[in-house]
């Protein structure tokens, strides 16, 4: 087979995305996040799709620019069909299937989240995990482990009830009045304080499956209840509730992890998706480390969305020729 050069979009939440991979390497990867859903405290997906609209044009043409080859060159478009936000999923779908038809090559539909598992495989210098392992994907949107037995074939067999772990790091910041998302401000100001200076409930959930929400609402009614007492609690204790609600986090997550690869005999864990870039979560998966597990973690350019991953998933399937056509459609709920 000759040389690959694939052209990837994503758009599925908030951060328009564009990549160009000769086969397994990176030669672009660009990305324009959108900055107005900070002040909602939240991605707000009107919002998303129009930003998107005016991303899309500049952030291919930097793509292709930073790959220094000339779109004739390209043997593929591939795009995230899903699962996203739909308005934002149409934007990158729509742009995909113009692009192939204008320059009369294949079109690859791309499955987001296995996207994030297949990362891993980006030629970065690193060791890549070998088959079967399992997939952790832990960000402001998902909450999933994934048994992975080969490129494309991935079960999920976990996976979060109501709020993603991200969520749950930025709505607790956002009850303490941090900025928005709240996440890397925790990890930092939790390096200052004592994680067993409050404790807070470990949700149930069943089997490998999370919960967030009940964690969210009993730091809401926790805060409540010290603020009338003392109006100035949170500033007064804000390392050590940053430390306190990390480490409550880490434990609802590793509960799961471990229980995941005591019951699937498997060692070997790549985690990605934006949360992996927690200091606390690095620490635990290294004591892990050090008791038999193998733990992959890829560079954090390829953790958070972005396009490279949805370029690395068409690559494999473009070794398959697994072509789809010009009448695929955006699949927001797209299952794995
Ligand atoms: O993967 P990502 O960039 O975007 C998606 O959600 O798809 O992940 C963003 C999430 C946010 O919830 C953010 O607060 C969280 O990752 N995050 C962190 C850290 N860095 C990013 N959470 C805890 N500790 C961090 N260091
Ligand atoms: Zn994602």
């Amino acid at each position: 087979l000759q040389n690959s050069y694939i052209l990837a979009i994503e758009s599925s939440c908030d951060d328009t995305s564009c990549a160009i991979l000769k086969n397994n390497q990176v030669l672009s990867n660009v990305t324009a996040a959108q900055a107005i859903h900070e002040q909602y405290g939240g991605v707000v997906p009107e919002l998303a799709s129009r930003a998107h609209q005016s991303n899309i044009v500049p952030t291919v043409d930097v793509a292709i620019k930073n790959a220094g080859i000339d779109k004739n060159e390209l043997t593929a478009i591939a795009f995230t069909k899903g699962p996203g936000l739909m308005g934002s999923l149409l934007v990158g779908t729509s742009f995909a299937k113009s692009l192939a038809l204008s320059l009369n090559i294949p079109l690859i539909d791309v499955h987001h989240m296995q996207a994030h598992i297949l990362a891993h495989f980006i030629d970065h210098g690193q060791r890549v995990p070998e088959f079967p392992f399992l997939g952790v994907t832990i960000s402001g949107g998902h909450t999933q482990i994934v048994r992975v037995t080969d490129y494309h074939k991935m079960e999920v067999i976990g996976t979060t009830q109501d709020d993603a772990i991200g969520e749950a790091f930025d709505k607790s910041g956002k009850l303490m009045g941090l900025g928005y998302p709240a996440g890397p401000q925790i990890d930092k100001l939790a390096q200052l304080g004592n994680p067993s200076a409050f404790e807070f409930p470990i949700p149930k959930a069943p089997g490998l499956n999370f919960s967030f929400s009940g964690f969210k609402t009993a730091v809401l009614y926790f805060l409540q209840k010290e603020k009338s007492k003392n109006p100035n609690f949170v500033e007064e204790n804000l390392a050590d509730l940053c430390a306190s609600i990390q480490h409550t986090l880490i434990k609802i997550l590793f509960k799961k992890l471990e229980k995941a690869v005591k019951e699937t005999g498997i060692k070997r864990v790549a985690i990605g998706g934006g949360v992996s870039a927690n200091s606390g979560i690095r620490t635990a998966l290294q004591a892990k480390q050090q008791q038999g597990w193998d733990i992959f973690i890829p560079p954090f350019e390829y953790t958070t969305d972005n396009a490279a991953m949805i370029g690395i998933s068409a690559y494999f399937k473009y070794l398959n020729q697994e072509f789809c056509g010009l009448d695929v459609s955006a699949a927001p709920r797209l299952s794995m």
